[in-house]
């Protein structure tokens, strides 16, 4: 997508150059799954473990990009087409910077999900797509904002895994089962990260 008559300006700093400033080169770890998946437990745990270990990262979490950038966005396809559209292009612009861009979405819509990844791979970046696999059933037992009940008794309508669709990934990097643990989920999370940098 792109406006009228506008010309690129490209700048004077190579991918390069910023790799070499933080250390390490930008990269995108998209979360997908229901609301209550734990999507946004363990990208706050990787997040906090990235800086730790020295890697610039940053966080776009759905309810929180929800309170500003997305915040004129509903729940129906096209309002989360365009909210996964507006947080792949972020989160492509933040990995081109340098920066682990850590995406904590539903993102309900495989086709959605290729676009974010099509986006990152035209710009040479790695995109590692890790599913949380929590059922809807896990999810609303879990129910860490009350929302399930919510929906269940009608004071949500079209709520995702209720009578809204999810649409499951069918080759993520990483999928991660609900007994996983935060800090074995970590492991994996940045052990799937190493292998998107050497291509493997
Ligand atoms: S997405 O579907 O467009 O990717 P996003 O991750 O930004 O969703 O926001 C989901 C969050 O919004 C949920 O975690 C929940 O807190 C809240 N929410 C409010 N209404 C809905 C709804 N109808 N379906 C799913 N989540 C909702």
């Amino acid at each position: 997508m792109t406006s009228d008559n506008i010309t690129w300006h490209a700048g004077k700093v190579t991918r390069q150059d910023r790799a070499e400033l933080l250390g390490a080169p930008g990269a995108t770890l998209w979360f997908t799954g229901l609301s209550g998946s734990g999507k946004s437990t363990l990208a706050t745990a990787v997040e906090r473990e990235l800086i730790r270990q020295g890697r610039a990262a940053y966080r776009l979490d759905g309810d929180n990009l929800r309170t500003g950038l997305n915040g004129d966005l509903g729940f129906s396809r096209e309002a989360r087409e365009e909210n996964c559209r507006r947080v792949a292009e972020v989160a492509c612009l933040f990995a081109d910077a340098g920066l682990v861009s850590v995406v904590a979405i539903i993102s309900p819509y495989a086709e959605s999900r290729r676009m974010a990844r099509r986006l990152h791979e035209d710009a040479g970046l790695p995109f590692v797509e890790v599913y949380m696999a929590a059922s809807a059933a896990d999810c609303a037992e879990r129910d860490p904002k009350g929302l399930y009940a919510k929906a269940n008794t009608g004071g949500i309508e079209g709520f995702t895994g209720i009578d809204d669709p999810y649409e499951v990934p069918e080759s993520p990097e990483l999928k991660i089962e609900p007994d996983v643990s935060v800090e074995a989920g970590i492991k994996l999370v940045l052990a799937a990260l190493d292998r998107s940098a050497t291509g493997h």
